[in-house]
């Protein structure tokens, strides 16, 4: 086996550039149940922008707005609408992850800094992915504080409570036609990653909402980049929506796992996340498809929870509706037994579901 010349220990976090973070966090902090644990901003010396950084289990999101209208954050926020802007990776060494990435052909976004406070220090470097997106590392092993320098520790009045949402499974990033073999071929050489499974429009086009899909894997298996390019099809591509409203690539969804996905989505549903529908009938010959479960098929079918099964186990998924008006990023809520696919069998009506969504639009 080759060496793994870019170890990654997780998802350090995902930065979202939003219109007004100050209201997207109490939004994440009342309906997606995370804590708000730190901050950035004008009271903290930080004079162009405001963070807002939150937390649940292991996922850290980071919701940042810009104070100058003329900033690179406004410019963003203007063209993309709200989005995510960095896939951070947690390395130990953000040094020779620039370097061994940019010496492979990556483009840098910054070159590997020192940042530091009295909590310690931290290292980062960042490239450039697909669209405007960029993957920072970041190297926290001598740092003790809440989040990074320049962050304070910052609480709500608002409790948050816990639905039970413990890691990102993947980040799914949308590019343009012809274009998803550069970026995979992107990921396996100048990152080191793997082709993982490749789905094609004969996998997963319904009439109308054609695309494809590759998906790459780190070495230690713990990041999963699917890249979807549209497919033609007889109307617009579910794609070509995204990438008309988001003005080019980008990340279209965030799929963040669960160990209970019925008490996870009752919440979020509760608490007024909406979520795409599929027909009823997608639920009456389902354990035949997928075979025997732990879960009650009740629960499942009231709040729409899609089943999917491979050759290890199963798994259980469900998608948002995009969380912004734009019909750009989603969330889907994930909880794997046993199974490490992405729930192909899903695919058909789940897209559907999403034409059904862009005809109310008027995008299909
Ligand atoms: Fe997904």
């Amino acid at each position: 086996m080759t060496e793994d010349f870019l170890p990654i220990n997780g998802t350090d976090y995902v930065e979202l550039y939003v219109g007004n973070a100050k209201q997207a966090s109490l939004f994440y902090q009342y309906a997606f149940g995370f804590e708000l644990i730190a901050y950035a901003g004008p009271e903290t010396g930080v004079k162009d922008r405001a963070s807002y950084v939150l937390k649940q289990d292991k996922i850290r999101l980071v919701l940042t707005s810009a104070l100058d209208p003329f900033s690179e954050i406004a410019d963003h926020v203007n063209r993309h609408g709200d989005g995510v802007k960095v896939l951070a990776l947690w390395v130990d060494d953000a040094e020779k992850s620039w370097w061994e990435t940019t010496t492979r052909g990556a483009e840098s976004e910054f070159k590997p800094k020192v940042v530091s406070d009295q909590f310690g220090e931290v290292k980062m470097s960042s490239i450039k992915t697909y669209g405007e997106t960029i993957h920072t590392f970041v190297e926290r092993k001598n740092y003790k504080g809440v989040f990074l320098p320049g962050y304070v520790p910052r609480k709500s009045t608002y409790t948050a409570e816990s639905i039970g949402l413990k890691y990102v499974d993947h980040c799914v990033g949308n590019v343009q036609l012809g274009e998803m073999d550069h970026w995979v071929e992107f990921y396996e050489k100048v990152m080191g990653f793997k082709l993982l499974l490749t789905f094609d429009d004969k996998d997963i086009s319904t009439e109308y909402s054609a695309l494809m899909s590759k998906v790459v894997s780190n070495g230690n298996g713990y990041i999963k980049f699917p890249i979807n390019e549209p497919a033609e099809g007889k109307k617009k591509s579910q794609i070509e929506e995204y990438l008309d409203f988001y003005g080019g690539p980008g990340v279209q969804h965030m799929a963040i796992a669960t160990d209970n996905i019925v008490h996870t989505v009752s919440e979020l549903r509760r608490r007024g996340v909406e979520f795409l529908e599929v027909p009823s009938s997608y639920y009456d010959d389902l354990l035949d498809r997928v075979g025997k479960i732990d879960e009650e098929l009740e629960p499942l079918k009231n709040m729409n929870i899609l089943v999917d099964r491979d050759e290890e186990g199963y798994l259980l998924q469900i998608f948002t509706k995009p969380v912004q008006d734009r019909p750009t990023l989603f969330f889907e809520i994930i909880q794997r037994k046993g199974a490490k696919s992405f729930g192909k069998g899903n695919f058909k009506a789940l897209f559907e579901a999403i034409e059904r969504e862009q005809a109310l639009r008027g995008n299909l």
